[in-house]
């Protein structure tokens, strides 16, 4: 499982477009799925599992998180995309993505069906990991089961575009506010939510697509959002959103080098030989437990991005 492996980004790659496939390999993303749904046409789904199958036993994915979506739970591909991938490239997935998940028994049917396919392959059981889209309402409703039902969850997954859909939402443009709604942010509620159960149970909460390729102001502005929540990561669908998401991502420099000082000045001062004290002074700033727990997360983020710290803790100052 790759639970604590930084997602800033996860890259979109419709399986029916060789191309993509190729080029994935080369993109700065912490992470991407080879899509069997919505990006592929009905017409073409057994030749994208193919070609999906045939990527992954190719390999070259570096150490991204590679997840594969399959089609939806009620749809007639999902059972053979879930088989054939296993059995063919089980050992090169590091997580199945099921999209439009509703509920927690859709999740514990997922979740027997890869053990079951783990095993047949010779795999360890849990090897796979899950991540779960929550993208309408019923899926919504449900996420705190959902997030609580199966060790093999990673990450809960927002959908922007058929979550819109599943409320009528009055737009057409995925992850911009929509017009007339002035009061605040059509898409607080369900961030929001899906981040509070995801963070109950120890999962990661992604960030959905922002739709507009060419519009990467609004990107930004969409990014942002989630990631000043306390999202993990956001999707990517284009190579030109790739830098953008993950800096929104990123802890900034300055806040990762505070983040490292607070945690080695509350380590010293918590012990005997820095005076077993609780709350201390950090420069201008009073410190304690629950600032170590805050620079944690600052730091577990920077670290994870692979940010190397410029300053350094000095006892005397
Ligand atoms: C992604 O799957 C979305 O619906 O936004
Ligand atoms: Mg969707």
């Amino acid at each position: 499982m790759a639970v604590m492996r930084a997602r800033r980004t996860t890259l979109a790659v419709p399986g029916s477009n060789l191309r993509m496939l190729e080029k994935a390999r080369g993109l700065a993303t912490d992470a991407l799925f080879l899509d069997l749904e919505d990006s592929v046409s009905p017409l073409v789904k057994e030749q994208a599992r193919a070609n999906v199958i045939a990527a992954l036993c190719e390999g070259g994915f570096g150490d991204r998180v590679v997840s594969v979506r399959i089609n939806a739970m009620d749809t007639q591909w999902s059972a053979d995309d879930l088989t054939q991938v296993i059995e063919q490239a089980g050992d090169k997935v590091d997580c199945i993505l099921v999209p439009k998940m509703q509920t927690a028994a859709q999740l514990q049917q997922v979740d027997e069906r890869i053990a079951q396919l783990e095993a047949a392959r010779g795999l360890a059981i849990g090897s796979i990991g899950i991540e779960a889209q929550i993208e309408d309402a019923l899926g919504l409703v449900n996420v705190e089961h959902i997030a609580s039902a199966s060790e093999r969850l990673e990450s809960l997954v927002f959908g922007p575009a058929d979550f819109m859909a599943s409320i009528n939402m009055k737009s057409l443009v995925v992850g911009q506010q929509p017009a007339g709604y002035t009061e605040g942010d059509a898409y607080h509620y369900p961030l929001m939510r899906m981040l509070v159960a995801g963070r109950a149970f120890g999962k990661q909460v992604i960030d959905g697509p922002y739709l507009g390729i060419k519009d990467l102001e609004g990107l930004r502005v969409a990014a942002q959002r989630s990631a000043a929540l306390g999202f993990d990561g956001k999707w990517v669908l284009h190579p030109d959103q790739i830098d953008i998401v993950n800096e929104i991502f990123s802890p900034e420099q300055s806040d990762f080098d505070h983040a490292e000082l607070i945690l080695d000045a509350y380590e010293f001062h918590t012990s005997s030989t820095g005076g077993a004290r609780g709350a201390v002074m950090l420069g201008d700033e009073m410190i304690d437990e629950a600032s170590r727990k805050m620079a944690l997360v600052i730091s577990s983020k920077g670290r994870a991005a692979g940010m190397v710290r410029t300053t350094s803790f000095d006892p005397e100052h």
